[in-house]
């Protein structure tokens, strides 16, 4: 039997090739650079398998080039770049890498919101410039306390209540808006269920930490972000499209809140040119929110492992869409 043929986009680090070498044959996109969906649509044509990242758009164009097609696998914990819907309409099995970063991302999190608040990287910055003149003075580069203040969690999944374990220690008020009710999370980090618009109104710190859906898409939009204390911090770890970024702007420059900590963007990269890079009361990070040595080489082992297993007939770690059973077993796509 030949070998099932995979196509990765992306140079990975390296459990990702060793896990996959002796089972497939390997096409890889050997850069740090995306290819282009020209490239992949090219590809994958022939392909049984696909190893992705969070900036390949994989839409019904890309699904139909690869007619042999069993497992999409991404390098990400968000799937909102894979038409999810489409794929498992096609039998497609799809694996992403939760778990391994939520700590890594809630880290980030908590390092977003006590930058943006103790005004981390804006003294860094006054320092370089040659800013610092008077050795310590009572009024000098006042920030917003955080322990004890009252953070609001949109989105208690795995990486809001990881959060939450961590405002626990800060001695925080916790407050959580969700879809779900999560009694267990409840009881144990003494979290607050409310609606969206009580959390709004009562945090110091709002986090948001949804998966990007049409129904969270500018969630964070005008009317919302009116809503928050004037004294409050928006801080964003989840997508970028979950907030309106003119909005945004709008409540940065007039003072509808009083700063923002950001890893992600509608569009990204962000350039220098990006007006949130012209204000002081922002935090920017690239997407890097997952960025740690163990985090990253432990998704690449948990997204090479989620891609062989289907083609092994077994399932993966992490599948997104569980329903793909009902339309194509995992019997009919074992192919090792
Ligand atoms: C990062 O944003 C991810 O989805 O893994």
């Amino acid at each position: 039997m030949s070998k099932p043929k995979i196509l990765i986009t992306r140079r990975l680090p390296p459990p990702a090739l060793d896990i996959l070498s002796g089972f497939c044959d390997i096409e890889l996109w050997d850069s740090d650079e995306p290819p282009t969906k020209e490239y992949i649509i090219e590809h994958v044509k022939d392909k049984d398998g696909l190893l992705c990242l969070l900036t390949d758009k994989i839409d019904k164009e890309v699904i139909d080039a690869a007619p042999n097609l069993k497992v999409i696998s991404t390098y990400s914990v968000g799937f909102d770049h894979i038409d999810v819907e489409y794929a498992t309409k096609k039998g497609i099995y799809i694996g992403h890498t939760p778990g391994v970063l939520t700590d890594a991302v809630a880290d980030m999190a908590f390092a977003l919101l006590l930058a943006i608040a103790r005004r981390i990287v804006e003294s860094d910055n006054m320092i370089r410039e040659g800013g610092w003149k008077i050795a310590w003075a009572p009024t000098f580069m006042l920030g917003d306390a955080v322990y004890g203040r009252t953070l609001g969690i949109i989105g208690l999944g795995k990486i809001g209540t990881a959060i939450a374990r961590r405002a626990k220690g800060f001695n925080m008020r916790i407050l959580y808006y969700d879809k779900y009710r999560k009694e267990k999370e409840e009881k144990e980090l003494g979290a607050e269920f409310t609606s969206l618009e009580e959390l709004l109104k009562e945090s110091d710190f709002v986090v948001l930490s949804v998966t990007l859906t049409p129904e969270t898409h500018h969630l964070m939009n005008e009317e919302r972000l009116k809503l928050m204390k004037k004294t409050a911090y928006l801080i964003n770890i989840s997508r970028g499209k979950v907030v309106d970024e003119k909005a945004l702007l709008k409540a940065l420059t007039e003072g509808w809140i009083k700063g923002a900590a950001l890893d992600v963007f509608e569009e990204e990269p962000i350039g220098k040119d990006h007006p949130f890079t012209k204000l002081k009361n922002i935090v920017l990070t690239p997407h890097a929110a997952s960025a740690t040595i163990e985090t990253r080489s432990k998704m690449a082992e948990i997204a090479a492992k989620n891609l062989l297993n289907v083609l092994k007939g077994e399932p993966p770690i992490f599948l997104v869409n569980p329903d793909v059973k009902n339309i194509r077993p995992l019997s009919q796509v074992k192919m090792i």
